[in-house]
Formats: structure tokens, C-alpha cells, sequence
């Protein structure tokens, strides 16, 4: 068991599992706690007019970070941005489509990658260190921050098809086809996101996720040379400059891959989805700080079917180095007051 401790895990109860101490309540926040369920996100993001360009408006994007904060009182607040801000600011075109989500304009071969700048990124990339100081100027002592990149892999399957997919086909043909060139695809954005990332920390981030939304349809071989690889290499350089925050691996749809990944990847906690036991996320525990899984579909509907499951989740986790989040991010037709329901249960109960 790997324990972190610095003079702001005193402050932070978000921060203190990583410390090796289980706290009670559980801290808690939620993947996608700033978005479009909270009347005041929309307000803002309307004024911003684009979606990235509310990414790339530091002042906005800091308001927008922490307006959950302010409203619910969370333990940490995450650094309001995108995963596809790598390969925006790499050269590559991206557009968020309302409605329909992210497009990009397809990398298919090792012609495309030549359009990829690393060093160009770094003038997009300060823009969010921007942001990362502005929310630390305002954030409350006590409230973690987390900055975050998407993992090289799921970051690819938007690159290489150039929208989001169910089965992420164009990235694993690709990665069937020719191992070699999506192979330098991956370590492209493993460097990158590792400059990214360590940027986020020196303007002030706490504590790092990598989210590996697209991990679970792999085949054991390709999760280990797609997921595993590029995420310890990440954790690996990091380590080797000198960041020594936590890190949370999000490998989505890997649940019965998790023991390996922890192990192999070395992140120091794990994000959990909604189909993971909470048997799994106990045995887990044992080693690394679990996060996760309420199903954000039980958010929704509120009412018993969320507190029983809440419950449940409390109970198999007392005393253990956990933090309490979602399984997947808070969807849009959430209602708020489900959130404020939520975090009262959490910190009536969750002693
Ligand atoms: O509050 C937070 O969690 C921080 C901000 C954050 C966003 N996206 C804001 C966002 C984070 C950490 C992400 C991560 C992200 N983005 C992931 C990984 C996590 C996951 O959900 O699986 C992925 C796959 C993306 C890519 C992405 N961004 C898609 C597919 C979409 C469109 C779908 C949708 O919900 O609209 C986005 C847009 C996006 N990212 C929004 C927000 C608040 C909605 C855009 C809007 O306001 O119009």
C-alpha cells in the first residue's frame, strides 16, 4: 500500500484515504458535478457559446468548476474541461455538436498523425493551468482539486473514428491491422497527457484521474497492451518528474481486470463503475483507495431505489479507504434536488 501524505492531506478529507487513513463520512463528489443538470451551468455555458470554448475561457470554466461546490458542498471539485482537449490542442479539429456530441476529423493512419503537434498543445494547455489557478484562488482550503486527462486509449477512439462509438471499432481494427502505427498514436498521447498532467499539478491540482471510459471492450491482450501499458507509463513518467500527488485509474467496463490493473498500472486509487460489486470494490480496498458506483440512473429516479442502494454502498464500505462517487458521470435530466438528497444521506449516514 502505497500512502501520500502532505501538509494539504491535513486540510482535505478528500485527500486523507490516499493517506492510508479511512475517513468517516466518506468523502464524496461526483464525476460530472458541473454540467448541464444545474441551472447555473447552463447559464454560464450559454454565455460562453461554444462547449470548448467554454474549456478554453478561464475565468468561465473556473465559475463553472465551482458552482457544485458552492451548491452542494463536495470534498473535491474536478478542473472543468474535457478529454478532448488533448487532440484539440495536438492539431487535430474538434467540434461539440448539440445533441449529437463530439466530432472530430478522423486519424486513421500515420499520415494523420503527422498533424499532430506536441509542442503546439503546450499553448492550449496553459490556457487550463490558467483555469487550474484561477479555482484554486477561489476554492475552499478544505476542498480537493482534481485535474484529469482522458487515458491514451478511450482519448484514441474518439480520434480515430471521430465520434464516440458503442463498440470502438475504427481504433481496435486499426490497432488489430497495423499494432505498430496506432502503437505511436498511444505514445504520442501518453507524452502528452504526462506534460499535460503534470502541468495541472504545478498550477495546483491535488490529485489526478485518468479516465478510461472505452477499457471494457477489449480483449484481455489488447486491455493490457491499450489500457495497462499507457496508464503505468503515465503513473511511471509522472513519478519520474517528481508529481507525487494521487492518482485515480477510471477503467471503465474492466471490472473483473481490476486487481490487474491496480496492480500493473500502480495508480493509487481506483474509480469504479456501476457494474462492479461492491464485494470487488471491498476486496480492492484492501490495498488502494476505491471510488465509485452509485448507478447516476438511480440520481434520476431518487426516492427509495437511490437511498437503498446508498445504503448498501455505506454499509459494505465503513471503514474502509474509500470515497464516495458514481459508477459514470451525472447525467442531464438529473434533478438537483436528487443531488442535495443524496449528499444529506451521505453525511447522515455514512458514519
Ligand atoms: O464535472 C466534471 O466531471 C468535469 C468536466 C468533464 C467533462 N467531461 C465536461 C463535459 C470531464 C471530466 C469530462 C470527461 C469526458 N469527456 C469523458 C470521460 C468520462 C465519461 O463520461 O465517460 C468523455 C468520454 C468525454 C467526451 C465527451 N464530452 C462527450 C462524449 C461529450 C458529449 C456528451 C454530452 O454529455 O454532451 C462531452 C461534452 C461534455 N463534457 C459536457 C460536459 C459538461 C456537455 C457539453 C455541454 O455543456 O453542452
Amino acid at each position: 500500500m502505497i500512502t501520500r501524505t502532505t501538509e494539504r492531506t491535513r486540510h482535505c478529507r478528500f485527500l486523507q484515504p490516499f493517506a492510508g487513513t479511512p475517513v468517516s463520512p466518506p468523502p464524496f463528489w461526483l464525476m460530472r458535478q458541473a454540467g448541464r443538470y444545474l441551472p447555473e451551468y447552463r447559464e454560464v455555458r450559454a454565455k460562453a457559446g461554444s462547449f470548448l470554448g467554454l474549456c478554453y475561457n478561464p475565468a468561465l470554466a473556473a465559475e463553472v468548476t465551482l458552482q457544485p461546490i458552492r451548491r452542494y458542498g463536495f470534498d473535491a471539485s474536478i478542473l472543468f474541461s474535457d478529454i478532448l482537449v488533448v487532440p484539440d490542442a495536438l492539431g487535430q479539429k474538434v467540434d461539440f455538436i448539440e445533441g449529437e456530441g463530439p466530432r472530430l476529423e478522423p486519424i486513421t493512419d500515420e499520415l494523420g498523425l503527422a498533424k499532430l503537434d506536441p509542442i503546439k498543445a503546450q499553448r492550449k494547455y496553459a490556457i487550463v493551468y490558467e483555469t487550474v489557478k484561477r479555482i484554486r484562488q477561489d476554492l475552499p482550503a478544505d476542498v480537493g482539486l482534481i485535474g484529469f486527462c482522458g487515458a491514451p486509449w478511450t482519448v484514441a477512439t474518439y480520434m480515430v473514428a471521430g465520434h464516440g462509438t458503442p463498440d470502438q471499432a475504427a481504433a481496435r481494427l486499426w490497432a488489430y491491422r497495423d499494432p505498430d502505427g496506432f502503437g505511436r498514436l498511444i505514445d504520442l498521447l501518453t507524452e502528452s497527457s504526462v506534460e499535460y498532467l503534470a502541468g495541472q499539478v504545478a498550477a495546483g491540482c491535488d490529485a489526478l484521474q485518468i479516465f478510461d471510459s472505452w477499457a471494457g471492450n477489449l480483449p484481455s491482450v489488447q486491455f493490457d497492451r491499450w489500457v495497462i501499458q499507457p496508464t503505468r507509463e503515465i503513473v511511471r513518467q509522472l513519478r519520474k518528474r517528481g508529481v507525487d500527488v494521487p492518482v485515480i485509474g477510471f477503467p471503465r467496463g474492466g471490472s473483473n481486470r481490476s486487481r490487474r490493473f491496480v496492480e500493473q498500472t500502480r495508480v493509487d486509487g481506483i474509480g469504479c463503475d456501476t457494474a462492479m460489486s461492491v464485494g470487488t470494490m471491498k476486496a480492492l480496498a484492501s490495498t488502494h483507495v476505491v471510488q465509485g458506483n452509485l448507478d447516476p440512473l438511480l440520481l434520476v429516479i431518487g426516492g427509495r431505489a437511490m437511498e437503498d442502494r446508498v445504503r448498501v454502498i455505506l454499509d459494505m464500505m465503513r471503514g474502509k479507504r474509500f470515497i464516495f462517487n458514481l459508477g459514470h458521470g451525472i447525467v442531464p435530466q438529473t434533478p438537483p434536488e436528487n443531488v442535495a438528497k443524496l449528499v444529506d444521506l451521505i453525511r447522515s449516514e455514512g458514519g
